[in-house]
């Protein structure tokens, strides 16, 4: 079971304290956020960059959380579709080799600022 970080509204307008940097852990850099409602996965990529991206494959709804870190973002444990840390859709492995369908799948994604130890999400 992950686990899951629940909203914590604090600072300026429109922004919400989801996770702290030092909550990331190094070996697996992912958390389960929920914002509003909506689930995403919090990853940091390979480059150290943060993502907040919708946390089900729009391929069979598998869970994101469960997936795979690599070549900076999160390939699916199911059919291994791999998307970036803007929620688009890089690659699809099963797909016919010059097939471009990826380019037209995107998950939802949130965007981030740090401060400090401190993760804020844009809230929508
Ligand atoms: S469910 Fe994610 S690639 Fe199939």
């Amino acid at each position: 079971m992950p686990n899951t970080k629940s909203d914590k509204s604090v600072g300026p307008a429109d922004w919400t304290l989801i996770a702290k940097l030092s909550e990331l852990n190094a070996q697996r850099p992912l958390l389960a956020v929920t914002l509003n409602e909506r689930k995403y996965v919090l990853f940091q990529n390979e480059n150290g960059e943060l993502g907040l991206i919708g946390r089900h494959c729009p391929h069979r709804g598998a869970d994101l959380f469960y997936g795979r870190l690599e070549d900076n973002g999160i390939r699916c444990p199911f059919h291994g579709w791999h998307f970036d840390r803007s929620g688009q859709c890089v690659e699809q492995p099963a797909e016919p080799e010059g097939s471009e369908m990826f380019k037209a799948i995107k998950v939802p994604m949130v965007e981030l600022k740090v401060e400090g130890d401190n993760i804020f999400a844009l809230a929508q």
